[in-house]
Formats: structure tokens, C-alpha cells, sequence
């Protein structure tokens, strides 16, 4: 792969020289919105700089994707390949289809892909072989389990990448070991946190957890939408177990993803949820004002476990490994597996940790806010 800046030069686009470069983001799915929010936002003000924002339509009821576009003042997509769901061959299929005549039209400098859903690894693949360069935001981040689809979707966007911007030093080093080539590596921080201390005080203002009339109090906050939890019985079983035994001695808010909602049907297991209060998923202002104010959230997304580890509050993640090792060595996150017992268990540990005030917010490096504005510095001025 020859070197960025003879490729930049090759395209005859760079922002030193007053010249136009032009972005193109890609989002799909719910995690990405946040991450491209404040990537745009940054270019917006940035000289010589045009945006295009494509829409896979990867997720597409109102709730896993328009309210995000609200809470997130993301200015609506330029295109919308409208995907929807199916399988992942069917789903990836459809996007590089969707994608490749959008990427003719547009002709973009570099495609900017997110995070590690289907979208991103679909869209970088097709880019990267019609030699437009690819920068992959969020890049190096291993659980280390190929079970995990976005596993496999990481390692492959980031052996194709032109361009590795990744979140914390741990990114870093896994590519490193990968045998990827230090000039394709950039260390810029979390572009999450960007938008979470961006919009911290507007979520507040929700006051969520007031209007579920459960504020003042301890109450838990539960997401889970992990295959590996929610598409077998037995480990949502053991999960919806463990929130049932929870219920009783605090109020659980349990924001349900639909995939999980057609399993807990599909499983006949509504009777578990008798005790615990269900909500629709949530938009972006609703989850962090209720994270914000939560005892103990309970979850197996990638996000939460980075808003937590910044807002302080405890997370037990049910996962037997994490992607974001430094949410549990500098944040308030910890592992706990798919049991009730074991979660059971976990949860006193969190209670009696919290009453010892042992939680703190954590900030690993780069996790300032300014993990954008150094993407766009990347992006356009650097290289
Ligand atoms: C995807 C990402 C996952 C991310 C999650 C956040 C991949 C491989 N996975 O998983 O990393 O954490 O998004 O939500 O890309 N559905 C709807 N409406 C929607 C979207 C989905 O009803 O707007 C239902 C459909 O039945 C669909 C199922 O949810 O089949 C799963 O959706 P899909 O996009 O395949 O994966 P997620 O589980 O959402």
C-alpha cells in the first residue's frame, strides 16, 4: 500500500493547499450516529472542506434511527441506501450493491466508516477497491472472540483501512501486533465522549428518570441486544432471571432492542418480565439522562460501557470479554457472565463498592471531547 500522503497527492485534493478534500461518512446502524455527530460537526467549520453523509438504512425504525438524527442535530443523509435487515450475507450484500453506485456519483477523497457494524465493514470493503481511501474511525479496538460478528467486521475494516484512528493506546498496540505499519495508525480518542459531554446538559434536562417516576431513588438501567445473550434461551433466560431478582429490591428500566423483544416473544418468556418496567428503545437524550442518574446499569452494549466509565456510574457488562479493556482499568465497568447467580452476585459487589464510594468518573486519554476535531486535523491538514 504506498504511503497516505503520496495517495492524497495522487488524488490531487489536500486541504494544505486551500484545496478541496471531500469526506464522505457512512452510518447504518444505531451505535454509528453518535460517532459521525461530532466528525461532522468539526468538518463543518473546517476551510475547504465538503461532507457528504450516507444513510445505509442498516437500522431504520424511528427509534434506532430518526430520533437519533434529532437528539444528534445530524443534518439529514445526502443518500439513504434504505438496507433494512436480514441476514449478514443479505444485509452486507445489499449495502456494497447500495453503496458502490453512491460512491461513482459522489467520488469522495477518503470514505470515513464507524465503529464495527455491518455497514462499515460493507462500505470500507467497496471503497477500498475502487482505490478511494478508507478512514476507519474507531479503529483497533479486539475482543478477541470471532464469535462476535463486529468482531470480524473490526479486523477486517482495519486490515483494509487506509487510515486507523483509534480510541485508546490499547487500539494502538493491537494493530501494532497485527503487523500494521505505525504511518496507518493514528491515536485520536473517543469520538463518543465528544457527543456525551457535548450534549450532557441537554440530557439532563430530560429528567427521565422523573418523568418514570423512579427519580431520587435507586433504580438500574438494562440493555441487551448481544446475539450471543438474547438469540439462545438459556442465556436470556439466565439474564431476564437475574433482572426479575433484581426488580425486588429496586426498580428496573429495561430498554428494549427489537431483536430482543422478538426473542423474549419468540422464547415465551414474558413471564419473567412481569416486575420489570419495559420501555421502547430509547433516543440518545433519554439513555444518558437515565445512565446519568442510574444505581447500576446492566448491559452488553460497546457504548454504555464507555458513558458510564465517564459519567461514574458502576456498569457490569454481560460478556465473557470487552473490546474496551480501559473502561474496566480506568472506568467503572466489570465483566460478568450470562448467569443469574453470577450476576447476582456481581450486583451485591457493585451496591456494596458503590456505598464505600468507589465509583469515580474515569477519563482515559484522549477521552476529552476533542477526539473530533483531531479526525478532521487527520483528515484533512496532515496527511
Ligand atoms: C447492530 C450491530 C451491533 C450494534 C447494534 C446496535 C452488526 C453486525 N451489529 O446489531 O454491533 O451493537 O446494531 O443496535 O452490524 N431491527 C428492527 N428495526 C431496526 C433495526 C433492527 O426491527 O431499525 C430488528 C430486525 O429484526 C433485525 C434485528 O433487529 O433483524 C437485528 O438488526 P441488525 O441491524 O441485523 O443487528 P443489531 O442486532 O441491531
Amino acid at each position: 500500500m504506498p504511503p497516505l500522503a503520496t495517495t492524497i497527492q495522487a488524488h490531487g485534493t489536500s486541504g494544505k493547499d486551500g484545496l478541496l478534500v471531500k469526506l464522505l461518512h457512512v452510518v447504518g446502524a444505531r451505535p454509528n450516529f453518535m460517532k459521525a455527530a461530532p466528525v461532522l460537526r468539526a468538518g463543518r467549520g473546517a476551510r475547504g472542506l465538503e461532507q457528504v453523509l450516507v444513510h445505509t438504512g442498516q437500522h431504520y425504525d424511528r427509534a434506532m434511527s430518526d430520533t437519533f438524527f434529532s437528539d444528534l442535530d445530524l443534518p439529514e443523509a445526502d443518500e439513504n441506501l434504505g438496507v433494512g435487515s436480514g441476514s449478514h450475507a443479505e444485509q452486507t450484500a445489499r449495502i456494497m450493491l447500495g453503496f458502490e453506485p453512491v460512491l461513482d456519483r459522489h467520488r469522495p477523497d477518503w470514505v470515513v466508516v464507524y465503529g464495527d457494524v455491518n455497514s462499515t465493514v460493507a462500505c470500507a470493503l467497496v471503497a477500498v477497491k475502487k482505490g478511494i481511501q478508507v478512514a476507519h474511525v474507531e479503529a483497533g479496538l479486539r475482543s478477541r472472540d470471532r464469535a462476535m460478528p463486529e468482531e470480524v467486521n473490526r479486523l477486517l475494516t482495519d486490515q483494509i483501512a487506509h487510515l486507523l484512528l483509534t480510541p485508546s493506546r490499547d487500539g494502538d498496540a493491537n494493530l501494532v501486533a497485527e503487523g500494521i505499519p505505525a504511518s496507518r495508525i493514528r491515536f485520536v480518542g473517543n469520538v463518543m465522549v465528544d457527543t456525551l459531554l457535548h450534549l450532557r446538559d441537554r440530557a439532563r434536562e430530560r429528567q427521565m428518570a422523573r418523568s418514570l417516576g423512579v427519580a431520587g431513588g435507586d433504580y438500574a438501567f438494562v440493555t441487551l441486544h448481544r446475539p450471543s445473550n438474547v438469540d439462545e434461551s438459556q442465556p436470556l433466560r439466565e439474564l431476564l432471571g437475574s433482572l426479575d431478582d433484581l426488580s425486588r429490591r429496586m426498580p428496573v428500566l429495561f430498554a428494549v432492542h427489537p431483536r430482543t423483544r422478538k426473542r423474549i416473544a419468540e422464547f415465551g418468556m414474558e413471564s419473567l418480565m412481569e416486575r420489570v418496567r419495559l420501555l421502547e428503545p430509547l433516543g440518545y437524550l433519554e439513555t444518558i439522562s437515565l445512565l446519568d442518574t442510574a444505581t447500576l446499569v446492566l448491559t452488553d452494549s460497546g457504548g454504555l460501557q464507555e458513558e458510564t466509565t465517564v459519567l461514574g456510574v458502576p456498569c457490569l457488562t454481560a460478556r465473557p470479554n470487552t473490546e474496551r479493556p480501559v473502561t474496566i482499568t480506568e472506568g467503572t465497568n466489570r465483566l460478568v457472565p450470562s448467569d443469574r447467580v453470577a450476576v447476582g452476585r456481581a450486583i451485591e459487589a457493585v451496591l456494596a463498592s458503590r456505598a464505600a464510594g468507589e465509583f469515580r468518573p474515569g477519563r482515559p486519554e484522549g477521552w476529552d471531547g476533542k477526539a473530533a476535531e483531531r479526525i478532521i486535523q487527520a483528515l484533512c491538514h496532515d496527511l
